[in-house]
């Protein structure tokens, strides 16, 4: 069964690789969405700054903010509702963001849509799968990443990265 709030923390190989290639400067980080930490925790240590976190399992949903709290949002957002989340983040603010998202985040006629508001810099296929879901065995779904520096990109580049030595 899926957990009510998709509590499903993000593999530490992943957000290490995210944070490894991210390239951004001066980053003013909100983890909207933080679940245990270790996202804002890992984002804190590798850039040295302070992180702005928040959970609905602390009292505060995301879609009931109103302003962005600050630019940046680097996450892993609940997938249920990972579109309303692009397009709100948007909405109230957010000028950059880092999502882990499915790999197929934009392959069908939803994703084509959002992808004409809200077109990503950057799209990354990972060659390694995590068992994220912690079903056991091989792990049938990958993740992937979505980057925008900026709310609408002209072009999204295509990456594909190598798991972290
Ligand atoms: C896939 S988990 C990822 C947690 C963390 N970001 C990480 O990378 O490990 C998604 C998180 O979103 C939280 N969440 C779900 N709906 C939310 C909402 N409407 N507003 C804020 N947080 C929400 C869940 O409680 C959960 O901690």
């Amino acid at each position: 069964m899926r957990h009510p709030t998709d509590f499903y923390p993000t593999p530490h190989s992943i957000i290490a690789s995210l944070l490894h290639n991210l390239n951004w400067e001066n980053i003013n980080a909100w983890e909207p969405c933080a679940g245990d930490g270790r996202f804002a925790n890992a984002i804190q240590q590798c850039y040295n700054v302070n992180v702005l976190s928040h959970d609905i399992n602390n009292g505060y949903d995301f879609f009931e903010w109103e302003v962005a709290r600050r630019p940046d949002i680097i996450t892993n957002p609940p997938f249920k509702c990972i579109r309303q989340f692009i397009d709100h983040a948007f909405h109230i603010g957010v000028r950059r963001m880092a999502l882990i998202c499915p790999e197929r985040l934009w392959a069908c006629q939803k994703g084509y849509e959002q992808k004409q508001r809200h077109n990503p810099s950057r799209f990354i296929n990972l060659t390694w799968r995590e068992d994220y879901l912690n079903k056991g065995g091989s792990p049938d779904r990958a993740l992937a990443i979505s980057i925008w520096d900026r709310p609408h990109s002209v072009h999204t580049s295509y990456e594909v990265w190598d798991r972290p030595g």
